[in-house]
This record gives C-alpha cells, structure tokens and sequence, in this order.
C-alpha cells in the first residue's frame, strides 16, 4: 500500500468532494496545463487535484488522515510530473470518516440546504459584519475558532467552506474558484468580502536577523521588556544563543543545521503567534530562504515582522565581546557568519536598525513604534 498523508487542505479538497461540492463524480482530475486567471472563469478550473510528492508502482493511492488513518483511495489513471510533485487523477473510493475537524456543525455536510445569501470573508475579520457569513477553515484551528466565535458573539450566523489546496489555481483564479464552491455548498448567493490581512488571533512573528554582535538580542531584549510592560499581548522571547542551549542543543553551524535550527524558532513562534502571541526571536539566520520559510510559517497564523540589525561587521568585529570574531579570523572558528560564512542581507526587511550607531534604546523604540502603528481594517468587495 503506497499510504500519503494528506496536509489540512488536502484534507478539506477530500471532504468538499465528499460534499459533492465538484459535481455527482467523486475523483480527482488533471489539471489543465497552463491554466491561467483568464481560464478561471471557465469550469476548467472547478475540479478537485491532487499533487503528491512522489508515486509508487502501482494503481492505487490510498490517502491518510492526520492520525494516519486511512480515509480514502484513489484509483490513478492519469498521472502527471512536475518539478513539484506528482499530480493524479483518478475516482477516489471513501474508506472511513476522516478525524473530525473543528465546528463539524458549521460545515457543508451538516446542513441539508443553502443559506439565501452569505457574505464569504476572505482575510481576517475586521469589522462588523450581519447576516450570513461564510468563514474559511484555511487549516489553523485556533484562528478559525476565533473567527467563529466572535462572528457569534455579535449574532451572525455562521458557515465553514473547508479551504481546499486547489494547487492548481492561484490569485485571482484561486478567489473565483472559492465563491463557486461557497455557491455550491454554502449559499446560494455569495458576496465575497476581502478583511484585513492580519489574521484574526492577533499573533505575530517578529524575527530579528543580523550579524554575531550586532545587537540583536540586547535590541530584542529591550523591545520584549518594552512591549510586556506596555502592551496587553504576551511575548515570548525566543533568543539565538538561549535555543541552541535548549532547543536546538546539539546542532551545529553547516548550513543544513542553520536551517533545522531556524526551522525550529519558525515552527514554536507560530506556534505562539497561533494562540494569540507574539514571538520575538533573535537567531542570525542568515539565508534569505530560511527567513522567507520562517514568513510562510508565520503568516499562516499572524503577523510577520522582519528587523534588520544592520550593524556593519567591522563595528561587529571590532566589539566583538565574545571573542569569536577573533578565533574566526585565526581560523579557529569554521563557518563564522560574516568571515567564512554567508549573511544575505534581508531585501524585504520592515525595519532597518544599527547603521547609524544609533544607541540599543533608539533602535528598539523605532521597532516597537513599527509594531504599534494600527493598521487599517476595512473591507472591500
Ligand atoms: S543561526 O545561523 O543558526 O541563525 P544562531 O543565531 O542560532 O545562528 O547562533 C549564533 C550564535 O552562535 C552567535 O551569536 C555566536 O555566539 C555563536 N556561534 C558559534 N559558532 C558560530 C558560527 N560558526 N557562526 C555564527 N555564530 C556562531
């Protein structure tokens, strides 16, 4: 048996399919090569698809929730590869009840009709909203509980679409495609709403990048102290030399080690940022790959903030209060960040701090200033 294990929307493409929400035939479709916003209109791109990461021999794909339970197979015959994985086509046979996802009161196969008219939020709510509303479960069980519950408490009847992965289509056709399948089997109506980016627990991920020395942890420190004492969020400090005593004890500096330790800060600071948090985090991660991963991450649950230090490497040099710079510089110190290992400096940083000697309170002011502007909440259609 050739078991893969489906991702949340993954998962949710299944169950719209079980819904019905692509039609009476329950199966996965190719999808059309070159399939662009201009053929989204076009039922073309109304199908369930499924890209996995590799296929055995063999004809059937049996697919596994997220206990590893199988839920489903798929009887491939059509398949075709890419770069990226496999996609398959195939009709899928239901095995078993998938885990129960969050509100299975809310989503389609709990109602037997449609609602007349519903508005479908996309984003994060940021305002009043009457009626109907269709919310979409994108995969974070605590933001879609946050959504739900306070789309309750002010009285608002509500309706989950389960979000699929719908790899095949992005940007505006993506959008097409989720109103259709919202006026398939949610409401016969739909006007879709576009909410603030910001998602709806109020989470962020703030990562401070820069050199060994550069005054990322005394900056992040000092910004940790400002924000608790100031603020109502929680924050949690996630400092570079604190997680690799602890959390990542035991790796080195190669860059597959930077990656699985970044990785890490990545995974428990959205973790925190899912509950309502703010996770400062202090590593130097130095590969603009491991920092956009670290975004992907983050954004899925809140806020993403990037901070450059910026302090050049000679004043990072010439401080150099623990003496690493100079057993670099003699050699003894492989893969040093900034003398015999890379730092990509961030093109896509929101704060830029510590070009311009400004002192530790200066630089953690103007960050705390970033974070505290509001920003807007309107919707549009
Ligand atoms: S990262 O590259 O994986 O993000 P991280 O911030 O966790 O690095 O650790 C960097 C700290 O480890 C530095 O502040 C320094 O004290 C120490 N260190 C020891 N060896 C190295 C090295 N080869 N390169 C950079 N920092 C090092």
């Amino acid at each position: 048996m050739h078991g893969v294990r489906l991702s949340a929307r993954q998962l949710n493409e299944l169950e719209l399919l079980r819904a019905g929400a692509y039609g009476a035939q329950a199966g996965y479709s190719l999808p059309a090569a070159g399939a662009t916003a201009a053929s989204a209109a076009s039922l073309g791109s109304h199908v369930a698809t499924l890209r996995i990461p590799d296929i055995a021999p063999g004809r059937v794909v049996t697919l596994l929730d997220s206990e590893a339970t199988p839920v489903a197979s798929v009887d491939v015959v059509d398949r075709r590869t890419s770069a990226a994985g496999t996609w398959i086509a195939g009709p899928v046979t239901m095995l078993r009840e998938p885990a129960l996802p969050p509100f299975p009161e809310l989503r389609p196969s709990a109602f037997s009709d449609l609602a007349e008219d519903a508005v479908l939020l996309m984003g994060a709510r940021a305002g009043q909203l009457a009626g109907t509303v269709i919310v979409m479960d994108e995969g974070d069980p605590s933001a879609l509980s946050s959504t739900v519950r306070s789309l309750q408490r002010d009285g608002v009847e509500v309706r989950v679409l389960p979000r699929p992965a719908a790899e095949h289509v992005t940007g505006e056709a993506e959008r097409e495609l989720l109103e259709h399948l919202a006026s398939v089997v949610c409401a016969s109506t739909v006007v879709v709403k576009r909410g603030s980016d910001r998602a709806p627990g109020g989470g962020a991920v703030v990562l401070f990048t820069g050199l060994s020395g550069s005054g990322k942890s005394t900056i992040a420190r000092q910004v940790t102290r400002r924000l608790r004492s100031e603020g109502t969020q929680r924050v949690t400090l996630l400092d570079g030399d604190e997680v690799r005593a602890m959390l990542s004890s035991g790796l080195g500096f190669s860059r597959a080690d930077r990656e699985l330790n970044v990785r890490r800060i990545g995974w428990v600071a959205s973790l925190v940022a899912s509950h309502g948090g703010m996770a400062v985090c202090a590593p130097i991660a130095p590969y603009a790959s491991m920092r956009a991963e670290m975004r992907e991450m983050a954004e899925r649950a809140g806020r993403f903030v990037l901070v450059h230090v910026a302090t050049p490497l000679e004043v990072c040099e010439e401080r150099d209060r623990k003496g690493l710079y100079a057993a670099a510089r003699r050699g003894e110190i492989k893969e040093f960040t900034g003398i015999s290992d890379p730092y990509e400096a961030p093109v896509d940083a929101d704060v830029v701090v510590g070009t311009d000697g400004e002192s530790v309170e200066e630089c953690a002011a103007a960050v705390v200033r970033y974070l505290t502007a509001s920003s807007g909440g309107d919707y549009t259609i």
